[in-house]
């Protein structure tokens, strides 16, 4: 079944076409990926779908709902939300505090207490909890903000480069998670890092320019002329 669908999706910046015309979709348990080189317009597709960025032009549906227009908010409130490139947390409020006013953005069917104690233990932030988030290392900010979507209970995470600054071995157990949270929704996820892609993506869709030039399973997209010649540069399958 079909999550989210889009297409004819545009957006310029002054001349800078972003998007042009971009269709795809992604289905209900799907990990799907997005690559490309820098300024190929995927943090700008994940602006457009999150309701933070109004394109230009073209269709955008979640689970047969037309999402248009529709806010931030009330999308995370339909259970689609997103992390960022750069991590947002409030530096300055404690682990706690950041939690606590993630759970307030709904009013809401949210998470018991067992079920936020279940979270913070997977994602070892229970020992955290009265630091400030700006004492965290990036690693740490990152479950933080993974969690503060979490306990949205979305339906459709949409994650801009979950793995970004951190360090090997940070990237292994970042995967491992991941991995885990394919069980709990439908995964969005844009990558650099091909090892992401390959472990964790169902499928892939190529943005380069702001067009899609390819959208498949990881191993047939690592091995395409074009994404190969015009971003990866070296095989990666
Ligand atoms: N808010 C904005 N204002 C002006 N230009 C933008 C804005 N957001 C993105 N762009 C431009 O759109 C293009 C795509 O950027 P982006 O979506 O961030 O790419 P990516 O995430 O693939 O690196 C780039 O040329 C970028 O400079
Ligand atoms: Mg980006």
């Amino acid at each position: 079944m079909k999550l989210l669908d889009v297409d004819g999706l545009s957006k310029s910046f002054g001349g800078v076409a972003a998007l042009r015309h971009v269709q795809g979709h992604s289905v209900v348990g799907e990990t799907l990926g997005m690559i490309g080189p820098n300024g190929s317009g995927k943090t700008t597709f994940v602006n457009i779908v999150s309701g933070h960025v109004r394109p230009d032009a073209g269709t955008l549906t979640f689970g047969g709902t037309d999402i248009s227009g529709k806010t931030p908010h009330e999308l995370a409130s339909i259970g689609l939300c997103r992390t960022y490139q750069s991590v947002r947390v409030f530096a300055s409020l404690s682990t706690k505090q950041n939690i606590d006013n993630a759970r307030l953005l709904l009013n809401h069917r949210g998470l018991n207490q067992a079920e936020l104690s279940e979270l913070l233990e997977w994602l070892q932030l229970d020992a955290l909890l009265d630091k400030s988030a700006g004492s965290l290392t990036l690693f740490e900010q990152r479950r933080l903000e993974l969690l503060m979507r979490l306990v949205l209970k979305p339906q459709l995470i949409m994650l801009d480069e979950p793995v970004g600054g951190l360090a090997v071995t940070e990237v292994i157990e970042m995967i491992n998670l991941l991995k885990q949270l394919k069980a709990r929704c439908s995964i969005f996820v844009i990558e650099h890092t091909m090892r992401v892609i390959k472990e964790l993506a169902d499928r892939v869709i190529v943005l380069i320019a702001g067009e899609k030039v390819a959208d498949g399973p990881p191993l047939e997209i690592l091995q395409n002329k074009r994404v190969v010649d015009e971003y990866l540069g070296a095989p990666h399958a």
